[in-house]
Formats: C-alpha cells, sequence, structure tokens
C-alpha cells in the first residue's frame, strides 16, 4: 500500500477528531488546510444527520464562510462559550503539546476561541511534530501604528522579522492587524522569548500557544496517533 500524503493524512486527524463530537456541543472551528477537512466532514455529518444540535463559532472569516456554505449553525462566541470543543490544526507541535499556530494568519482569534473551550484538540500531519520549536517563523500580530517602529525593534533583537504579504499587500489580520514573522534564536527557550515580545506595547499576540491544547490527533503511516496533556 502507497504511503498517505499530507493531505490524507490531514483528512485521517480531522476524521479521527469528529468522532469526538456529540450531539448538542458546542464548538470551535480552527482555520487552515487541516480544520478545513474538519469542517467539510462536519457539514457532512449535520446534513447526514448523524450530528444534531450543534452550536459553532468560526476563528476566521474564511471558516465562517465555509461554514456558511455548508450550512453549519453559527454563532458569536459569547452566545456559546464555554465551548465543549475546539479542534484546530497547527504549524508546529512539540512534546509538551505547545504550539506554534498562526501561518494561516488568524491566531489571534484561534487563541481567543481556543482559550474558551474546555476541551481543545489539534488534528495535524505528522510532518507538524518538532523537536524544538521554531523550526519555521513564529506570528507576531501587532498593530498597524507600531509596525515599523516593532519591525526595528525585532530587528535589532535578531529575530529577521519580515512583514507577512498576501497578493504582495501587507496582510491585514480579521481584526485589522498587521503580522510580522520572526525568526526564533537557538537561545532562549521559546517561552522567554514571547514573554519578552509581550512586553512591548503594539504586540497584540504571538503564534505560541503554551497551554490551550488539551490533545492532538498526528496522523501518521501507522495511523493516527494521540498525545495527551
Ligand atoms: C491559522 O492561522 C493557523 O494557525 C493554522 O491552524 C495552522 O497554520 C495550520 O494550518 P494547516 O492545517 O493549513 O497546516
Amino acid at each position: 500500500m502507497s504511503a498517505k500524503s499530507p493531505q490524507e493524512q490531514k483528512i485521517e486527524a480531522a476524521r479521527e477528531a469528529l468522532r469526538s463530537v456529540r450531539s448538542g456541543m458546542s464548538l470551535g472551528l480552527g482555520t487552515g488546510s487541516t480544520a478545513k477537512e474538519f469542517v467539510t466532514l462536519l457539514g457532512d455529518a449535520l446534513k447526514r444527520g448523524d450530528l444534531r444540535d450543534i452550536r459553532c463559532t468560526c476563528t476566521s472569516n474564511q471558516t465562517e464562510e465555509q461554514a456558511r456554505s455548508l450550512n453549519i449553525p453559527l454563532f458569536a462566541l459569547a452566545q456559546i462559550a464555554p465551548l465543549d470543543l475546539a479542534i484546530d490544526g497547527a504549524d508546529e507541535i512539540d512534546a509538551q503539546l505547545r504550539l506554534i499556530k498562526g501561518r494561516g494568519g488568524a491566531l489571534l482569534r484561534e487563541k481567543i476561541v481556543e482559550q474558551q473551550a474546555k476541551r481543545f484538540i489539534v488534528i495535524a500531519d505528522e510532518s507538524k511534530v518538532v523537536a524544538r520549536l521554531g523550526v519555521g517563523v513564529l506570528p507576531v500580530e501587532v498593530t498597524p501604528f507600531a509596525l515599523d517602529v516593532l519591525h526595528a525593534r525585532f530587528t535589532s533583537m535578531g529575530l529577521n522579522p519580515v512583514l507577512r504579504l498576501r497578493d504582495g499587500e501587507p496582510r491585514i489580520t480579521d481584526e485589522g492587524h498587521r503580522i510580522l514573522d520572526v525568526r526564533v534564536p537557538d537561545t532562549p527557550d521559546i517561552a522567554s522569548l514571547v514573554a519578552d515580545l509581550r512586553e512591548l506595547a503594539g504586540v497584540v499576540e504571538t503564534g505560541f500557544f503554551p497551554t490551550e491544547a488539551s490533545e492532538a490527533l498526528i496522523a501518521t503511516a501507522d495511523g493516527v496517533r494521540r498525545m495527551v496533556r
């Protein structure tokens, strides 16, 4: 049998996560290509009548658009919080279930929604598991007013900031901010770097999710592996 592609692995992880959803639950729906598979499966399950009375809130306008197109019942976060469950992807996952998220640009809403969930399941293909967080960039969401000064400050900190673009223009987040992608140096640990960044006015949020995830479903060539906090 041929090895599963990352896309097939994403679907497998999403399918496994759907097994935790029960009728009557309130759900937070994530953003990105893996979360998209989950939303598709959820829409199918609702359409078939396998699940009923599900109330959802979304972590981005993009997910909201997809959920609407599938007739998934949507609510404002405050209407249904605390959420029974949130399901979302991640860019990097370490052995302590700490995450880097936000390469899809939705980190702020994701963290708000996922902190309102009693349980947050991360779904991912095995390429997302890393020995040390910071293999790729750490997204930092900043206010437009502070963008240039924070860019200069991050540069002086050796973080090599890069302004996130979309179609050649600065990416504007759903909350109207900008994103600077920074390099995570070898030392110190990412947690102390993030603490330093959060001291700076104008930094709204970072893509470091130290404690939010309660478990991760990692699709591998040998099936889905469950990591629990
Ligand atoms: C969106 O802002 C991100 O946090 C995504 O959850 C993350 O980038 C994972 O996306 P993929 O599932 O597309 O890899």
